[in-house]
């Protein structure tokens, strides 16, 4: 038995879009408190919509789902839910909606209900730990895809959420920037499952990594095939096979 708290559990969820196919196809996941999973897989396999469903922004067609020890069902249930854990979408266009850097960051905790001045210090406080002091004025549809990126990063980790759900967090930065979010990710306390590409990125800011493929999450003896596969062309650093 693990004693530690068990904070996301998902049993059997499946999911389709109207008339659509099956996209999630009895997913089973567990996430403990301190646990880093990775998650890979190709285009198309399912992750963003596993992080949407676990969101609440989609309502799974079968299946069970506990957060936090509790059975999550209705939009009231995923209201707490969110207020605890932060998304990072795939796309900050999703993420960034206010004309400065400063304002999008200070938004969040805003309406978690702090008074503006204890959100614009938590907003100033994660800007300098993500390095981006300097970018609290800047115009933020005018950022580059890596600065968007890690302004985005900023906006939820201003939450204080206690788990995150980063969905392709490298996308769009450079070499400096990456070596920046393995350094601030190994610095939080914080349990996280984080979508990507990048086997070598992934094998530096988590401890397990799923391979998910047609909307299911591979078992441990088909996930090896699949590492087997595709770990050397995504790779851009020599490392070891287990
Ligand atoms: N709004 C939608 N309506 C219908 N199909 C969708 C919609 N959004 C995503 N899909 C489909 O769901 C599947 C899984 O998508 P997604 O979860 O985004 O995959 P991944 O993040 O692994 O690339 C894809 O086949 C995608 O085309
Ligand atoms: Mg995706």
């Amino acid at each position: 038995m693990d004693e530690r708290e068990l904070v996301i559990h998902l049993e059997d969820i499946s999911f389709a879009h109207p008339g659509g196919p099956r996209v999630l196809d009895n997913v089973c996941l567990d996430l403990y408190r301190g646990d880093r999973i990775g998650l890979m897989g190709p285009n198309g396999s399912g992750k963003t919509t596993l992080f949407h469903v676990i969101m609440g922004l989609l309502k799974p067609t079968a299946g069970r789902m506990e957060i936090f020890r509790k059975p999550v069902r209705e939009e009231r249930d995923f209201v707490k839910v969110r207020g605890r854990i932060g998304l990072l979408f795939q796309d900050a266009d999703d993420q960034l909606f206010s004309p400065t850097v400063l304002e999008d960051v200070v938004f969040g905790p805003l309406n978690l209900g702090k008074s503006r001045e204890e959100a614009r210090d938590i907003a100033r406080r994660t800007l300098e730990l993500l390095g981006l002091s300097s970018f609290e004025d800047r115009i933020t549809h005018k950022l580059s895809g890596g600065e968007k990126r890690l302004v985005s990063l900023a906006t939820v980790l201003a939450m204080e959420p206690e788990v995150l759900l980063l969905d392709e967090p490298t996308t769009g930065l450079d070499e400096p920037t990456r070596e920046k979010l393995v350094e601030v990710l190994s610095r939080l306390d914080l349990s996280y499952i984080l979508i990507s590409h990048e086997f070598d990125f992934l094998a530096r800011t988590t401890q397990s990594i799923l391979a998910m493929e047609k909307g299911r999450i591979l078992r441990d003896e088909e996930a090896k095939i699949h590492y087997h596969f595709h770990k050397h062309p995504l790779g851009t650093v020599p490392h070891e096979h287990d």
